[in-house]
Parts: structure tokens; C-alpha cells; sequence
């Protein structure tokens, strides 16, 4: 473990929650990545696997590297990281939907899905590359000894030119996502319109498993699910083809667009360091910045919104993925400091209730504290907009928001959301994420090489 950032007094404090965020890491761990929830997602999933492994790099650098080779030895031929790679130990019923709604190898067999493992067909935000960057970083002999960015540099820049490739549904230069499970942010209010579109599938023809384990008023409502089940079969029965049929819903996200662009900025570092020519990714990150602003941003919000590629036109509610872009080195300052206003503002109170910027507008007609993505905060978004506060100087609210993570994440029994309000715990404890994400921000670090 690295030097802790707390004061004397406070250390021992520190130490306590470190010691149980390992616990937990620990405990999920199950020998080649990491669950984000025994009970409630016992498979590997993306985006947790990425922000784990940014946990993880300062307890075992060499488990940070082995999560995120797991992972990417899921890949699809075409470029596309999965959202989940199924663990074929888990029995059947432990989760939907599992392997055999998705039949990758099969019905995914023209998209050049693997034939050795079972996974979706979806994909989730591209944290992977500021990952290996970061895991790389925290013990570099060890990283060269298993030629970890060597292996990591080609699977990347097929899985980003997946995003900016067959995924520009729209044509100007931003990926879509074609399901609400994509941008990460399931239930999101941003995807009520965009998905009223779509024909829930038969309630009868599935079972939900996630409320055996999680609670009906902290999860997706059953409508939700039915237009969840038709998208992902319409999709895999064109073979998970990309924009032929043009998708039922089609919206670009500034999350996944920030995190793209973010990447191409670790992608930069590791060309760097593999004595590789790292323009091309700092002109790719610089082209989806000034994308994301010309498409996404919104100067009457003071921050940026989802498109419906459908519609082609701003969805009208306030996600804390518009807050997100606060992460990007090369964002305009007038813009990073109207983001600063409207996270302290009324609309995402960062500054008041438990310190958290809540996922959904506080002030929203759709807010509700528990229910998933409608409202509740969530560590790796925060954990996010505090990397973004600290980049662009704004010291002090990042020292406040650094301490209520670690202080709520501890608190809450390393809760997978909060009410935003009170931090009181919802969804899954001991949730990989939070307990990883707690875990770095103890660690003494400034944001570096592209975070
Ligand atoms: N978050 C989804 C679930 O709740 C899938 O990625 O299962």
C-alpha cells in the first residue's frame, strides 16, 4: 500500500478502511478478475473490472494486471470489449440474462465472438485504457517482466476503434450506445424518451433474477426490464450487427464520450512508453473533446446532455454523466468552470447532503434518492468528478469530495449507491467498485497520465 494522503490522527482511520477495502476486494476476487457483487452480479464485468483494477494496482499490481487480461481476453473480432464475461462455474439461474439469452459464440459468430467463453454482446464505457495505464504505472518492472502494455496496446486500439468506427451511429464523430446497459447508467432518466419507443418484451418470456437479491424499490421497474429484454434480443437475433437495422434506441452519451477521449489520453502514454508515436492519440482525444462539445454541451444547462440520435436533437434532463468532461485535460476552462457551478449548484448540491453529487438531478421531476441510476450517488461517478476538480485546480471541493468518498464508501459498508441526500446505503454492500475506488483515493496520488 502506498503512502496514505491522512494526517497522523486521522491515519490510523485510514489504515481501518483500507484494510476492510481490501477485505472486500479479497473476497470477490475469484482467481482470474473480480465479481462487483457476489450476490448480485457474480459474473466479470467492464467497466467495474477497469475501475477495480485502479483499486486493486495498490494492493496487487500483478491481480490489477491479471483482471484486466481476463477481460480483454474476451474481445470480439471486431473490436467490441463485452460488458460481461460470463463465469461458466456460476449456476445457470444466478443471473439474467445470462449466457444462454446472449448465445455469443453462436449468434455473435459473425461479429467474431470468441468461441472459448460465453459473454454479452453489449459493451460498457471504455475505462480500460487509463486502467492499464494506471496498473502499468504502480509497478512498472513488473508490468515489462509479462510485456503487459505490449499485450494491452493492439486489443485497445481495436476495441476504441470499434467505438469511433462501426459505433458513429450518428456520423459525427461520437460513438452511440444502442442500449441503456451500455452508457452504464441503466435507468437513467436521460433514457426514458429515447426508449418509450420501444415494444417491452412478453413479462412471461423471462425471469429477473437481480430481485433476489436486491430490493424491487432500489432496482429498474419491470417496464424497464421488458424494453431492456427486447433491445438485447433484437440485437443478438441481427447478430449483434451495428446500424443495420438502425437501432430502436440510439442515444450518445457524454460519459462514454468523455471516457473515450480520456483514454485516447492514456493510449498517448502508453505509445510513449512503448516507443510508439503517441500523436495520433492526442489528436484523437482533441477531435472527440471539440466533438463532444460541438454535439453535447448545452451552455442554458451549464452542462453537457445525451443526444437521441433518433430524434437528433438534446434530451432535456440532467444526468451526472454531463458532468463528467470535468476529467478531460484539454476542456475549455470556461466550460470546466460552468461545470464547477452546476455540480455545487442546486441541481447537484455537491456541496451539501452527504457530499456526493447525486447520479440525476436533485431538483428533477424523475429524482428518486434509491432507485438505481434515477438519483442515488455512485462512487466511480464521484470518484471521477473528483479526478476533474483536482486537474482543473478547483483544490478544495476536490479535498471535500476525496473525503466523502472515503468517508461514505466506509461508511455505508462499501454500498453500491447512496441516497445522495443522507448517505444512506442502497443496492449490494460490499461492492467492488467503491471499495476500490476508496482504496485509491487514500493513496497519495495527483492525477496523471491522462487522469
Ligand atoms: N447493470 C445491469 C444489471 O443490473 C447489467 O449490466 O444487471
Amino acid at each position: 500500500m502506498e503512502r496514505l494522503a491522512a494526517p497522523p490522527g486521522p491515519r490510523r482511520q485510514a489504515d481501518a478502511v483500507a484494510r476492510e477495502a481490501e477485505r472486500v476486494l479479497a473476497a470477490n476476487w475469484t482467481g482470474a478478475s473480480t465479481v462487483p457483487s457476489r450476490a448480485l452480479y457474480p459474473h466479470q464485468w467492464s467497466w467495474d473490472s477497469a475501475f477495480i483494477a485502479i483499486g486493486l494496482r495498490h494492493l496487487s499490481p500483478l491481480r490489477a494486471q491479471l483482471e484486466l487480461r481476463t477481460l480483454l481476453g474476451a474481445q470480439w473480432g471486431d473490436g467490441r470489449v463485452p460488458h460481461i464475461v460470463f463465469n461458466p462455474a456460476v449456476p445457470k439461474g444466478a443471473y439474467f440474462p445470462g449466457p444462454d439469452f446472449w448465445r455469443s459464440s453462436t449468434a455473435g459468430r459473425a461479429a467474431g465472438a470468441p468461441r472459448h467463453v460465453e459473454t454479452s454482446g453489449i459493451v460498457q464505457p471504455p475505462v480500460h485504457a487509463l486502467a492499464v495505464w494506471l496498473v502499468h504505472r504502480a509497478a512498472p518492472r513488473e508490468s515489462w517482466r509479462r510485456s503487459f502494455l505490449a499485450h494491452a496496446y493492439p486489443r485497445l486500439r481495436a476495441w476504441h476503434r470499434y467505438l469511433t468506427g462501426r459505433r458513429d451511429l450518428g456520423g459525427h464523430g461520437l460513438p452511440a450506445v444502442v442500449h441503456p446497459w451500455e452508457p452504464g447508467m441503466d435507468n437513467s432518466p436521460c433514457w426514458d424518451a429515447p426508449l418509450a419507443r420501444v415494444a417491452p418484451a412478453d413479462p412471461a418470456s423471462f425471469r429477473r433474477a437481480d430481485l433476489d437479491a436486491g430490493a424491487a424499490a432500489d432496482r429498474p421497474t419491470d417496464l424497464d426490464y421488458g424494453r431492456y429484454v427486447r433491445l438485447a434480443a433484437d440485437y443478438r437475433d441481427a447478430g449483434y450487427a451495428d446500424g443495420v437495422p438502425f437501432p430502436a434506441f440510439a442515444v450518445e452519451d457524454p460519459g462514454l464520450c468523455t471516457l473515450l477521449a480520456l483514454a485516447e489520453h492514456a493510449m498517448a502514454e502508453i505509445a510513449l512508453a512503448l516507443g510508439t508515436d503517441p500523436t495520433p492519440h492526442l489528436d484523437e482525444a482533441a477531435r472527440l473533446t471539440s466533438a463532444l462539445v460541438r454535439r453535447l454541451w448545452s451552455r442554458e444547462a451549464g452542462q453537457f446532455l445525451c443526444r437521441d440520435v433518433r430524434a437528433d436533437a438534446l434530451v432535456p434532463e440532467r444526468s451526472a454523466a454531463g458532468l463528467l468532461p470535468l476529467v478531460l485535460p484539454g476542456l475549455p476552462a470556461g466550460i470546466a468552470a460552468a461545470l464547477l457551478r452546476t455540480a455545487q449548484g442546486g441541481h447537484f448540491g455537491l456541496a451539501g447532503g452527504s457530499g456526493l453529487a447525486p447520479s440525476y438531478d436533485l431538483l428533477g421531476t424523475a429524482f428518486d434518492p434509491n432507485r438505481y441510476w434515477r438519483g442515488p450517488a455512485w462512487f466511480n461517478v464521484n470518484w471521477l468528478l473528483e479526478r476533474g476538480l483536482r486537474r482543473h485546480g478547483f483544490v478544495d471541493p476536490a479535498d471535500a469530495l476525496r473525503s466523502a468518498v472515503v468517508r461514505t464508501a466506509a461508511g455505508s459498508g462499501f454500498a453500491e449507491y447512496v441516497d445522495p441526500r443522507t448517505g444512506r446505503p442502497h443496492g449490494a454492500r460490499d461492492f467492488s467498485w467503491t471499495a476500490a475506488l476508496a482504496l485509491d483515493l487514500l493513496a497519495d496520488d495527483e492525477p496523471e497520465g491522462g487522469l
